[in-house]
């Protein structure tokens, strides 16, 4: 290899951990993101708000927990919720799930997304 494709290599190799890193999220600032869902959303206890808890979300079915009355848009959906499927559906609610009831607008921040689904996956136990 010539010197000059040694350095693209190796830029390239630094750009990207920095965008694997960009996208693990920091759970003490998705705290703060996780304000904004608060008044709809129980974490802990499974009480329903405006929307169904989200008492052990990460691994749960979309449109399952009991006591709630989900659209059908949500529980037809049936994913898992995990990283991806919440990135996706927190990106774009209406448009992850088109019908569904959940009056919120996109998070368009990836960071924001990441970092809510840290706390998340952390918290909502
Ligand atoms: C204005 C109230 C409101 C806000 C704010 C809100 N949600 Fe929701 N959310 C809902 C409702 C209502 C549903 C159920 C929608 C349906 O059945 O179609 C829902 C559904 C969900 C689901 C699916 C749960 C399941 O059991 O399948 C997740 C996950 C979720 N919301 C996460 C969030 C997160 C994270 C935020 C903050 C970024 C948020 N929501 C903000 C009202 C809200």
């Amino acid at each position: 290899m010539k010197p000059v494709a040694l350095i693209a290599a190796a830029t390239l190799a630094v750009a990207g951990s920095a965008m694997a890193q960009q996208s693990s999220g920091d759970p003490v600032r998705g705290k703060s993101v996780y304000a904004r869902c608060a008044a709809c959303h129980d974490l802990n206890t499974g009480a329903t708000r405006l929307g169904p808890s989200l008492k052990g979300v990460v691994g749960r079915t979309s449109g399952t927990m009991p006591n709630f009355n989900y659209s059908e848009a949500l529980k037809d959906k049936a994913v898992v919720w995990n990283a991806q499927t919440l990135d996706a559906f927190l990106g774009g609610p209406a448009k992850f799930a088109p019908g569904n009831r959940m009056a919120f607008p996109p998070l368009t921040n990836p960071q924001d997304r990441a970092d809510l689904i840290a706390f998340l996956e952390q918290s909502a136990r």
